[in-house]
């Protein structure tokens, strides 16, 4: 079953960043996945607003934010800026998750919320009928090129069936250690995008790459 591919700009080759997006531009992908982390949510420290204004002047496809920050509230109008099609808030970032919730709405984006590995999908009960996607990591956030969780596979159809028991049609996103092997499980589970870095990006092929986890 065709799927959405979301390849991460985090594992593009930083010297030729416009080559990298120009591939994406003519590929199959869906979106654009934007890693954006601060150094006090995740270890470590990826690129910040100057450089993905530059990569969103030539980049054709949504943008897929997703912010491993604390208080990621501050930076709504950043992303706005950026006109990311969908925002991704860590649910473990956000003390006041519902209004964090509704600032990204009321600013024209979409709004996801983001688990980490640890985190169950159970505290989304009260949560899920206002969002747009749910982010699941399948490795914990900060660095591409992790192994894959394999507990993630069961959280996927644990949320869809919550999904469809409240008969809604929240996406389910799955982000790290994605492959032709684990995207199929997870999209047989029933997730709808799959957030691909090094997979992708390393590949002899990358725009094949993207097509055939398309329609894995
Ligand atoms: C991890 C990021 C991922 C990462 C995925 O913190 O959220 O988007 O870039 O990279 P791979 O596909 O290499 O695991
Ligand atoms: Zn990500």
């Amino acid at each position: 079953m065709p799927c959405k591919i979301a390849p991460s700009l985090l594992a593009a080759d930083f010297l030729h960043l416009e080559e990298s997006l120009m591939m994406i531009n003519q590929s199959d992908a869906d979106m654009l996945h934007l890693d954006i982390m601060d150094g006090v949510f995740v270890p470590n420290i990826s690129f910040g607003f100057p450089v993905l204004e530059q990569a969103a002047k030539i980049c054709t496809k949504p943008l897929d934010a997703h912010l491993m920050i604390v208080e990621p509230q501050k930076f709504i109008p950043e992303v706005k800026k950026l006109r990311a099609y969908m925002m991704n808030v860590h649910y473990e970032a956000c003390m006041h998750l519902h209004r964090v919730i509704w600032e990204i709405k009321e600013s024209g984006m979409k709004a996801g919320v983001t688990l980490n590995p640890h985190t169950p999908i159970e505290l989304l009960e009260d949560i899920i009928q206002d969002i747009d996607m749910v982010l699941l990591m399948s490795v914990n956030p900060g660095f591409g090129g992790q192994k894959f969780i394999n507990h993630s596979i069961e959280k996927v159809s644990r949320l869809k069936n919550m999904i469809l028991q409240k008969n809604l049609n929240t996406w389910i996103e799955v982000d790290g250690g994605i492959n032709m092997e684990t995207g199929k499980a997870l999209v047989d589970a029933g997730a709808d995008i799959l957030v691909t870095g090094s997979f992708v990006f390393n590949a002899a092929n990358p725009l094949e790459t993207i097509k055939k986890l398309k329609n894995l």
